[in-house]
């Protein structure tokens, strides 16, 4: 039994998809079959404190103030026992954990939790890893977590290892890269709770979907387009990209069998809402994204913000908007 510290608290912040992540090329080593790209998100934070208990005959995971779930229960066992596999700990551990937004449904708080979890299980077992390393680690309780490692605009590699050493995230740009550029999160009413899990759909996908071998590869190319844009900080080029990335993966998720659908009649009001502002407009002035769940990001400069707002206002069933900016990564308490 290592000595040492036994208890540690981590905290970070979802993130939002540009390029997503959709498929696993080996499930065991959680490798997917493409690279992703992502904005980590400022303010939605999620705090995880983890202490390993000697004498405590189960893992225990509180959520929110209340006992978690047993599946949810059992994702976050499964994280400490690689953890404790590493650190060569034996005891059980009490994980207490907070988000300070709405669990599930598009907000992708499985990305922030186990980003947390990844940082506070391996610092309270004395595991001192990189960010790097971190990020490896955070990936096998949900792929899009070890993007949270990082803020700013971040990169996850897919590799081509079978070994996964070359699949990892990694920061491209701070979160003040690009300072005008924002996510204006829809929260739609009613957003139904996801039915089957990201890890389990997304296989439905490889497997089902006619058009996944297309898409895949379509993806490095749009990936380079985004990465380059993002760089330039060109959201003319940017926008039409971050759309055309969304739409390759809903009709992925809609043409699975059995038929994946995430979104409400708002969330599709609001596509076609920021569709019809570009017609207008005569160029792309924003772009929606969304992830497996309902809310939609509408991604804008800020002084468009006024225009997008005033076009969402009309849709029924928007229960309220968040104007986030990008934001920091993972940090220990
Ligand atoms: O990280 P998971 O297993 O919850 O899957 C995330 C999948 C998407 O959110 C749809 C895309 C992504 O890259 O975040």
């Amino acid at each position: 039994m290592q000595r040492g510290t036994r208890t540690a608290t981590y905290e970070t912040s979802p993130n939002i998809a540009l390029v997503k992540y959709w498929g696993v090329r080996d499930p065991a080593r959680a490798l997917p079959y493409n690279s992703s790209l992502s904005v980590t998100l400022e303010r939605l934070r999620t705090r995880t404190r983890v202490e390993f208990v000697p004498g405590l005959d189960r893992d225990e995971f509180r959520l929110n103030g209340r006992p978690a779930a047993p599946a949810a229960t059992a994702a976050v066992a499964g994280m400490l026992d690689r953890v404790r596999d590493a650190a060569r700990v034996t005891d059980r551990a009490r994980v207490v954990s907070r988000n300070n937004f709405q669990t599930a449904s598009g907000l992708a708080s499985s990305a922030s939790g186990f980003a947390a979890l990844a940082g506070a299980a391996s610092a309270a077992a004395g595991l001192r890893l990189s960010p790097q390393r971190l990020s490896q680690l955070a990936r096998f309780g949900s792929g899009s977590a070890c993007r949270s490692i990082f803020g700013g605009f971040v990169e996850w590699r897919a590799g081509r290892r079978a070994d996964g050493r070359d699949c990892y995230a990694r920061p491209l740009y701070p979160p003040r890269h690009w300072p005008d550029l924002v996510d204006l999160v829809a929260l739609v009413a009613a957003a139904p709770e996801k039915s089957v899990r990201s890890a389990v759909a997304m296989q439905a996908s490889v497997e089902t979907s006619p058009e996944y071998a297309r898409r895949l590869a379509e993806v490095p190319g749009r990936l380079a387009g985004i990465h380059r844009a993002i760089a330039r900080r060109d959201s003319a080029a940017l926008f039409p990209l971050i759309m055309e990335e969304c739409d390759s993966f809903r009709l992925v998720c809609e043409t699975t069998r059995p038929s994946l659908d995430y979104l409400t009649a708002t969330s599709r009001e609001i596509l076609t809402a920021v569709r019809d502002l570009n017609t207008d407009t005569g160029r792309p002035v924003a772009a929606y994204t969304h992830d497996a769940g309902a809310h939609v990001h509408v991604f804008t400069l800020g002084r468009h913000v006024r225009a997008v707002r005033a076009r969402l206002r009309s849709i029924r069933g928007i229960e309220r908007t968040l104007l986030l900016h990008a934001g920091t990564g993972g940090r220990r308490i």
